[in-house]
C-alpha cells in the first residue's frame, strides 16, 4: 500500500509528506482511511481525490478525525471524497465482513495475527472471544475448523448487529454463538469452565478481564491470546515487559508458548500478544 501512496501522489508531496501519509492509511473493503497529518491539512482534498481517481477499487475517502477511543473502540470520520457512506464490506482471508465503520471497530492490520491464532485451533475445540467486534477472528475459525464452536462476545449493540450479519454472510451460523453483553457478565453467568481457548483482543481491558477468562478454560488448562499495549523505552524489550506485567497480575500458573509484537501503536507504544498456556 505505501508503493500505491507513492505512485498516486508522487509528483503532489514530498517524500516526507508521503511516508508521515503512509502511517495512517488503510483500505477497509472499498473504502480508503486516511489520518491527516496537520502539516498536510491544506492537501487533504487533493491526496483524497488523487487517490480516489488513481485506485478504481476504492470508492470513498475518509479522513479519521479521532483516535479510536471509548469503550467500543471508535473513532471520528469525515468524508473526503467520493461516495458519502461508512458501510463497506472487507474481504480478509476469504471471508467477508460488513462494518459500518463509524459504528463498530474494525481494522485490517489485525488480519495476519487473526490467522496465527485461528491455524492453532484443533477439531473439537470450544472457543471464546471476549471482544469480538463484527466477528473476524470467530468467523475465520469457524470457516477452518469443521467441528468448533466459538462463543463471541461484544458489548456494542452495532458491533453485535453487524457480527450477526457477518456470521450468516459467511455460512457459519451454529458454529459462531453471537452474545451481547459485557464479556466479564457473560461468562460469569454462563461460561463458566467451558472452554478450550480464549481470545481477548481489546488490549486496553485484556489485564482487568484475565481472571474472567480464566474462569471459562475447561477444568483450568487451556489456552488464553492475551493483548496488552506496552509503552517501552529503547533500551527496553516489550515482550519480556509484558511478560513482567502479566506475570505480576496473574492468579494462575501459566507458560508463554508465544510472545509476539502484533504492531506498533504509537511511538514506543507496542500492541503485544502472548499465548498463555493453563494449566
Ligand atoms: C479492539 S476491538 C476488537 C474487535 C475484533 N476482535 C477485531 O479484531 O476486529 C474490541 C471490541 O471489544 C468490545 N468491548 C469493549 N468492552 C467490552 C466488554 N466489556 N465486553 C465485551 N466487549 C467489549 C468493543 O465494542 C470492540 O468491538
Amino acid at each position: 500500500m505505501g508503493r500505491l501512496l507513492k505512485e498516486v501522489l508522487k509528483d503532489k508531496l514530498t517524500a516526507s509528506e508521503l511516508k508521515s501519509l503512509y502511517a495512517g492509511f488503510d483500505i477497509i473493503g472499498d473504502i480508503a482511511v486516511l489520518k491527516i497529518p496537520e502539516p498536510l491539512m491544506l492537501k487533504r482534498h487533493l491526496i483524497a481525490e488523487s487517490l480516489l481517481k488513481a485506485v478504481k477499487s476504492v470508492k470513498t475517502v475518509l479522513q479519521q478525525t479521532t483516535p479510536v477511543e471509548g469503550e467500543y473502540r471508535l473513532r471520528g470520520l469525515e468524508v473526503l471524497a467520493g461516495e458519502p457512506k461508512f458501510e463497506t464490506i472487507h474481504k480478509e482471508h476469504g471471508c467477508l465482513y460488513k462494518v459500518d465503520l463509524r459504528t463498530a471497530y474494525f481494522t485490517p492490520r489485525l488480519s495476519a495475527e487473526r490467522l496465527r491464532v485461528a491455524n492453532q485451533v484443533r477439531e473439537g475445540e470450544v472457543v471464546i472471544n471476549m471482544f469480538a467486534g463484527v466477528g473476524p477472528y470467530s468467523i475465520l475459525i469457524a470457516k477452518k475448523v469443521r467441528e468448533v464452536r466459538v462463543y463471541s462476545i461484544d458489548n456494542n449493540p452495532e458491533a453485535y448487529r453487524y457480527m450477526q450479519e457477518n456470521i450468516k454472510l459467511n455460512k457459519v451460523e451454529g458454529k459462531v454463538i453471537p452474545i451481547l453483553g459485557d464479556a466479564a457478565k457473560v461468562i460469569r453467568n454462563t461460561l463458566q469452565q467451558v472452554a478450550d481457548r480464549v481470545i481477548m483482543p481489546l488490549p486496553e481491558k485484556a489485564l482487568s478481564y484475565l481472571s474472567d477468562a480464566y474462569s471459562a478454560l475447561k477444568g483450568g488448562k487451556g489456552i488464553i491470546h492475551y493483548y496488552e499495549h506496552i509503552f517501552y523505552e529503547v533500551s527496553e524489550d516489550p515482550l519480556l515487559k509484558a511478560i513482567e506485567h502479566i506475570s505480576n497480575k496473574a492468579l494462575f500458573r501459566f507458560n508463554v508458548d508465544y510472545a509476539g509484537v502484533v504492531r506498533d501503536v504509537g511511538p514506543r507504544l507496542a500492541q503485544v500478544v502472548l499465548d498463555l498456556k493453563v494449566d
